[in-house]
């Protein structure tokens, strides 16, 4: 095992798949000493979404400096260090090789072993910063990119039992706030106006009849784009909490109804919600009381807020379970934009 001469097990994690650069390091796999993230968000609000090439720009800028800033925080010195994890798929190409090139320097320089990680087995992870992991479990991942149910029925085994047909859970939220004009990413204003209004338009609840885990919310954000094209066109005075009520009201019907009833079907100990939407208040308390009424013995799991969006510590619990398997990649690691659970 990769950690017995170190009196520590200590990880170092990067993550650098999309927007955020992220350096931490953890030990045990469920202790976080530091969590260092750069968020590159407000260079990409003007274009309205994330440009590949400024985030790459971006990650290079910023990725020694976070190494610095995560060792000095841990007050660990690279000699304490076990290993190196880093994200190595899904995401953008460029921006996944910015961190991969710094963990390859990183471990050679140190002679340490290099762990690939999955972005969204991360994601998964993060919940154990909450509670240890209890198998057979389900994750629901709710992110920009991503919208799965995965069942796990043991630590790092992942089987994708339903996902979007179309767009991201994520994804729709920002899109339909680009039509209210709102700020990318715009799922947290979205959700904070929907608690002030009313469910009026009864948007489409798409496939959630349907005799599969999957999901669809490609019609739902047509369907709120002509509402809104329509009024504009009559002069109609648009009220703009009442639509993101009724637009958040879908989403979460649909995600909550096939979420309880994947947990129904598959022997489960625990459901943990994971991902940028998992921040989803709406979304949050409505799981949390229908786990409570409809699933006994099945504990509910949210990382907190700031483990729920893209940062490093989640990558160094998900590195843990990887290295005591003895994953471990060599010089040649490569990114995988489109990295799915089956290859790893
Ligand atoms: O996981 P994440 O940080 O990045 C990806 O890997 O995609 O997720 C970002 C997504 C964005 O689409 C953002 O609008 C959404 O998470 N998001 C929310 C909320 N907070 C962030 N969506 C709904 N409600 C929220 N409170
Ligand atoms: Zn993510």
């Amino acid at each position: 095992m990769i950690f017995l001469n170190k009196k520590r097990k200590l990880i170092l994690a990067i993550e650098s798949s999309c927007d955020e650069t992220s350096v931490a390091v953890i030990e045990n796999g469920d202790t976080i000493l530091s969590n260092v993230v750069a968020s590159q968000v407000k260079s990409h609000q003007r274009f309205g979404g994330v440009v590949p090439e400024v985030a790459s720009r971006h990650h290079v800028e910023e990725i020694t400096l976070c190494i610095e800033d995560a060792l000095a925080e841990a007050d660990v010195k690279p000699d304490d260090l076990g290993a190196v994890g880093v994200t190595y798929g899904p995401g953008l190409v460029g921006a996944l090789l910015i961190g991969i090139s710094a963990a390859k320097a990183f471990a050679w320089a140190h002679d340490l072993p290099l762990i690939p990680v999955n972005h969204m087995a991360g994601h998964i992870y993060a919940a154990h910063f909450v509670e240890p992991l209890q198998f057979p479990l389900m994750a629901l991942l709710v992110s920009g990119g991503h919208t799965e149910l995965v069942y796990m029925r043991e630590t790092g085994s992942f089987e994708i039992i339903g996902e979007t047909r179309d767009d991201a859970a994520g994804e729709a939220y920002d899109k339909v706030g680009r039509v209210l004009g709102l700020t990318y990413p715009s799922g947290k204003e979205i959700d904070e106006l929907a608690h002030l209004g009313e469910d009026t338009c009864h948007f489409p609840r798409a496939m959630m009849k349907e005799d599969n885990y999957d999901f669809s919310f490609s019609g739902l954000k047509s369907s709120f784009i002509n509402t809104v094209h329509n009024a504009e066109q009559r002069n109609e005075e648009l009220i703009v909490k009442d639509l993101a009520a009724s637009f958040q009201a879908s989403v979460i019907d649909v995600l909550a109804d096939k979420t309880i009833r994947a947990c129904k079907e598959y022997p489960v100990k625990q459901l943990v919600m994971a991902g940028g939407v998992a921040a989803n208040i709406g979304l949050r308390d409505r799981l949390s009381k229908e786990v409570t009424e409809e699933l006994q013995g099945v504990t509910f799991i949210v990382p907190p807020l700031r483990l729920c969006g893209d940062n490093a510590a989640m990558i160094g619990a998900a590195a843990f379970v990887e290295a005591e398997k003895a994953h471990f990649a060599d010089y040649h690691l490569n990114a995988d934009p489109s990295l799915s659970f089956t290859t790893i």
